[in-house]
């Protein structure tokens, strides 16, 4: 049976919960457990703090794990990253308080830098030929620059209203993160297979994020403008109606362009339009 590590607290829990209780597997969001058997999928869920998911996938304790790609690159273990999984959206940014004159990121030379990922901010610095002073601490980064034990911060930015909240200002963006599912690198062919499986159900998930399943009734004869106006999966599904001047058009459009089609389907006569949520879509 594959054994999935995820964050057992933080940013990444719900949202990893969430995605497989989508993808039809409970597993127990409860932190005080370290590990649990899913129902749903044969699955065990080991819970662990998202510093050390890398590193257990690595050493095979787990065989996949969701978490932070910021926590992929900064642990720098032997795992493969099979998939973004379109949640945990954040970067790994420079920051410096208000007051500072920032210039460009020369302005770093020589100033100290308060982080928890130091093997990102280190290879970033010597790839522009920064020489700085990286000190590594585990929590609230931000107040450093406040209490003076650093000249500025790097970490992770989501939102943007911690640093507003510390008097610092984004200069630097240096990575765009999230969550992604690893796997360790010398899986057997049952286990790939399983994998296999469960990449199959997260994206028909994340695909079908920002669907909709829009259904119309259209004049017959504007059939033709109407596919035009649509590249549907295949093409729209037109169907016939009692009425034999009409048709049924149903089509799947994402949420982005939505409103643009239907204004443009309504402009050929299109009537009675339903906007239906969209739970999944399996190809
Ligand atoms: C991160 C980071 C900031 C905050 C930024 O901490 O260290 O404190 O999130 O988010 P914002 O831009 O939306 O305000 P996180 O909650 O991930 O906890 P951790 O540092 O303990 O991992
Ligand atoms: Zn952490």
């Amino acid at each position: 049976m594959l054994t999935i590590a995820i964050q057992n607290k933080g940013r990444l829990n719900e949202d990893t919960v969430a995605l497989m209780a989508d993808a039809g597997i409970t597993a127990s969001a409860s932190h005080r457990k370290l590990i649990s058997e899913a129902s749903g999928f044969p699955l065990h869920v080991l819970y662990l703090r998202d510093d050390d998911i890398p590193q257990a996938v690595a050493m095979g304790v787990a065989d996949i794990g969701i978490v932070g790609l910021n926590e992929v690159l900064e642990k720098e273990q032997d795992v493969d990253v099979r998939m973004k999984l379109g949640f945990g959206a954040c970067r790994l940014s420079l920051a410096v308080p208000k007051s500072a004159e920032y210039t460009d990121i020369r302005w770093f030379e020589g100033k100290r830098v308060a982080t928890s990922y130091p093997v990102i901010l280190r290879n970033y610095f010597s790839e522009n030929g920064i020489h700085a002073f990286v000190h590594e601490i585990a929590g609230s980064v931000e107040v450093a620059p406040a209490v003076g034990m650093a000249d500025a911060i790097f970490d992770i930015v989501s939102s943007g209203g911690t640093l507003i909240q510390n008097g610092l200002v984004e200069e630097e963006t240096v990575i765009r993160s999230e969550a992604v599912l690893i796997a360790h690198p010398h899986l057997d062919a049952e286990k790939e297979e399983e994998i296999g499986k469960l990449m199959f159900r997260f994206r028909s998930i994340i695909e079908s994020k920002g669907m909709k399943y829009v259904l119309m009734n259209l004049p017959k004869q504007r059939i033709d403008e109407a596919v035009a106006l649509l590249p549907g999966m295949k093409s729209p599904t037109v169907m016939p109606l009692a009425d034999k001047e009409w048709v049924s058009l149903h089509v799947v459009l994402h949420e982005n362009d939505l409103w643009d089609k239907i204004e443009q389907l309504k402009n050929i006569g299109a009537a009675d339009i339903l906007v239906l949520a969209l739970e999944n879509v399996i190809r």
